[in-house]
């Protein structure tokens, strides 16, 4: 017999069906069914990333708004998918300059003297652990996998705004607490070992990663000034943070900085060695918050920059993650533009390396203007046809056509343009403030480290075109990977990165940069591309 409180979901062309309870959202019995939907405004209803198809009616509705009601079958277009993007596991191989000695504590209490430790990076779209001897320092294993808590908004602002009740917190705590377990068991597996082997782990993260992670409130970190309910380094023990470990172990969270920077920019910092620079330095984590530190000298400035999802293709009409069917690569050859696509499959999406590449090439030849709008096709006599003919309007906007397919126009509109323009100038803006602050001319920039998988994937001279990063030698630029990570192990291992890590949260100065005097007039010059 039917229940009547339940309703039967087909989700296509996944071929997946799921039973569930009236009143749930199409959003929420998506996630059930392990399809994540982008999710950009948390599911209020304001960003209309989230569309899906009824069948057999084809109406579009947003997924985070229908209430089930009756049995249904939903179809879920490539666009609105959050896809599970390139993950990056490997960071750098950085030498220990300390002997480990964290593991010494544990030495009585652990059988056969195996004595394991777990470096986790908490970011906001993926979460990272290493399984570490904490004996030898060596990393036996590492795995990734998407945080269970983008169904609940791809942003940090999306989960603080969730997260409004103890309820809430606790259901965000749980989900990375399990999430953490569920990867420390495979790499238990792997390595041919038990979670019990584990005895400490240290776990680092933007504010509100942090936040979520040792259950403190964080509806204050949505609202200025920002102010983290708890800046010091914290050791606690898993009766209170419940990781599957053994239970005489100790979970160590390194200090934050301020709303926006975390722990995590801490343990990229020392693991790029932000004492041992001797010229000037800016270190660029970029994600859907940027997080920039510049050293002079012996000072340390700190901003964080709201560069949105754009460069991460959310929030983009055609756009994706870095996944299989996205754009990764736009060209021009010789009278038209050609383009790469991830899994060499048709074009369906295009990520964000995709459009930086075709933001700097609109601007190159003259598509669109210094201030970023399209110019008139009258106008284009210098291009040849087949590029002029990629030049027109959907829903009464510019656009330029990428490709075709089956019908679905791929495109870049002047709504992207805008949201690459105001992510760029995020960052621009929040590097210029670094740059006034220690008095370092952009060419007296010596050393650019970019961490995290953006820097890994866009091509620099696309984002120097575009004004996204400093106009200096390519040489100056080392992309670092995962750095977070390594610095994660780092401090997992020797208790003097530990104090290196205090001693640097207490040295680096944070500019809130929206409260400089000239910050309006900065952000507005930094919006143009250069001509
Ligand atoms: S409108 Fe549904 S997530 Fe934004």
């Amino acid at each position: 017999m039917k229940n009547i409180k339940q309703c039967n979901i087909e989700f296509e062309p996944d071929g997946k069906k799921i039973a569930v309870h009236k009143g749930e959202t199409i959003l929420e019995a998506a996630a059930r069914a392990g399809i994540i939907i982008n999710t950009p405004c948390g599911g209020k209803g304001l960003c209309k990333k989230c569309i899906v198809e009824l069948q057999p009616s084809r109406k579009r509705i947003c997924a985070c708004q229908y209430v089930i009601e009756e049995d249904l079958t939903v179809r879920i277009p490539v666009r609105s998918r959050f896809f599970e993007h390139k993950i990056l596991t490997k960071g750098l191989d950085t030498e220990l300059t300390c002997q480990p000695d964290v593991y010494k504590k544990y030495l009585a209490s652990a059988s056969e003297k195996i004595i394991l430790g777990l470096a986790v990076d908490i970011g906001t779209t993926t979460v990272v652990v290493k399984l570490v001897d904490m004996i030898s320092g060596r990393t036996l294993s590492t795995h990734a996998a998407l945080n269970p808590q983008v169904k609940y908004g791809d942003n940090v602002i999306s989960r603080i705004s969730y997260a409004d009740t103890q309820e809430k917190l606790t259901e965000l705590h749980n989900l990375i607490i399990e999430c953490i377990d569920n990867l420390t068991t495979s790499l238990c597996e792997n390595a041919g070992c038990r979670p019990q082997d584990v005895f400490e782990v240290c776990a680092v993260g933007n504010t509100a990663m942090s936040h979520i992670f040792l259950k403190l409130p964080v509806q204050q970190l949505g609202i200025a000034p920002y102010t983290p309910a708890q800046y010091e380094a914290c050791t606690k023990k898993p009766k209170e943070i419940p990781v599957a470990m053994n239970s005489a172990g100790s979970i160590h969270t390194p200090p934050n900085i301020a709303g926006f920077v975390g722990s995590d920019i801490i343990a990229v910092a020392l693991a790029a060695d932000i004492d041992g620079f001797s010229e000037n330095s800016l270190i660029i984590d970029i994600g859907t918050n940027g997080e920039l530190l510049m050293a002079k000298d012996n000072k340390i400035y700190a901003a964080s920059c709201a560069a949105g999802p754009a460069l991460e293709g959310a929030g983009i009409s055609c756009g994706s993650r870095a996944a299989k069917g996205a754009i990764e690569a736009v060209y021009k050859n010789k009278n038209d533009i050609d383009f790469d696509v991830i899994g060499f499959v048709e074009p369906s999406s295009i990520c964000g390396s995709g459009l930086l590449d075709a933001a700097a090439l609109l601007a190159d030849i003259g598509i669109i203007d210094s201030t970023g709008r399209f110019v008139e096709r009258e106008k284009l006599v210098h291009l040849d046809e087949a590029i002029v003919s990629r030049v027109s309007k959907i829903d009464n906007q510019m656009v330029f056509l990428l490709a075709e397919k089956k019908g679905e126009k791929i495109y870049i509109s002047q709504t992207d343009i805008r949201q690459i323009q105001l992510a760029k100038a995020a960052v621009r803006a929040g590097i210029y403030f670094l740059q006034q602050k220690l008095d370092v001319k952009e060419n007296e920039i010596k050393h650019v480290y970019i961490a995290g998988a953006f820097g890994n994937y866009i091509r620099l001279e696309s984002a120097q075109k575009i004004g996204l990063l400093p106009n200096v030698s390519g040489q100056v630029f080392h992309f670092i990977g995962n750095a977070a990570s390594t610095g994660a192990q780092m401090m997992l291992l020797c208790s003097e990165y530990r104090k290196k890590a205090e001693n640097l949260a207490n040295r680096i100065e944070y500019v809130e940069i929206a409260y400089e005097k000239s910050f309006e007039t900065v952000f507005a010059q930094s919006m143009a591309f250069r001509s």
